[in-house]
């Protein structure tokens, strides 16, 4: 629960008119919370004294608002992203990972419930290939699939199959990615949009990352490999690999124009 510290609050009230949850009103010239809320943290973020502390919270995890981004230098680099299919055989520094993870937990989630969960698989890829392997196999072995989208991943299947039969060399599945990552959520939106916030610090760190809805559906198919990742409890919306590129592009990529309205 939010916790105002009278000694320091001046009654200047930005933090119960910021307050989506009509959850704070100034009281004798005090800022008093009333109950439960959704903890969004914008009466912490708001406020001028620091008088305002939410206990569940880490707070000294608290950091002040630096310079804003350069827009241009911001539409550059969201310009420059491209999807990544092949990877150098290199692996990802524990420190970047962590800073891809703290992209995606500050990302804006429905309701507040910060309910996503960031698997990465990197250490144990070998194994996890294996089992991913196994999983294909066995859906063509038995030809089943569930019956919603049993036909044109039946056919993914038997391909991908097949190319690693006639050229075993080539990773057509991981592309030689050193690390693959999961996104659980509870909804699609907030696990896409910690999806692209990562895909754009991966940039900024000199990786790539490639979407698979390939090893997504697979993983949700099989429930040994949710329950091997840590996701048994909570669907995953996102699979990307991810890793140093082994391509370099030049330029941006001709994109459509925006359809948007202006009225
Ligand atoms: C949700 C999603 C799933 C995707 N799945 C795949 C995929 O399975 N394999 C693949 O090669 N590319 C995949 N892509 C990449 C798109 O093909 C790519 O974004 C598009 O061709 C534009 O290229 P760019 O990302 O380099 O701008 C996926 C992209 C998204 C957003």
């Amino acid at each position: 629960m939010v916790q105002i510290h009278q000694e320091r609050c001046i009654g200047c009230g930005l933090c119960a008119k910021d307050c989506i949850a009509v959850n704070i009103q100034i009281t004798e010239g005090k800022a008093r919370v009333l109950g439960e809320c959704l903890a969004c943290g914008h009466c912490v973020a708001i406020c001028p004294q620091y008088a305002v502390s939410i206990p569940e919270f880490d707070m000294a995890d608290i950091t002040d608002i630096g310079t804003a981004l350069q827009a241009d230098a911001l539409l550059q680099v969201i310009k420059s992203r491209r999807s990544i299919r092949d990877y150098r055989a290199e692996k990802i520094e524990q420190e970047k990972l962590e800073r891809l993870a703290q992209a995606g937990r500050y990302t804006a989630t429905a309701k507040n419930t910060q309910g996503c969960r960031f698997v990465f698989v990197q250490d144990e890829l070998e194994s996890f290939k294996a089992m991913i392997w196994e999983a294909v196999e066995k859906a063509v072995e038995t030809n089943y699939l569930p019956p919603e989208v049993a036909p044109a991943m039946m056919d993914n299947y038997k391909r991908f199959l097949k190319l690693r039969q006639q050229t075993p060399s080539i990773d057509y599945l991981f592309r030689n990615a050193p690390a693959v990552l999961f996104i659980g959520a509870n909804t699609p939106v907030d696990a896409g949009l910690a999806a692209q916030n990562i895909e754009l610090m991966a940039t900024a760190q000199g990786l790539g990352v490639l979407y698979n809805g390939f090893l997504n559906y697979t993983i949700e198919l099989t429930a040994e490999l949710k329950q091997w990742l840590g996701l048994a409890d909570k669907k995953s919306y996102v699979c990307m690999l991810l890793g140093y590129p082994a391509v370099q592009y030049k330029r941006t990529a001709p994109h459509k124009p925006a359809d948007s309205i202006w009225r």
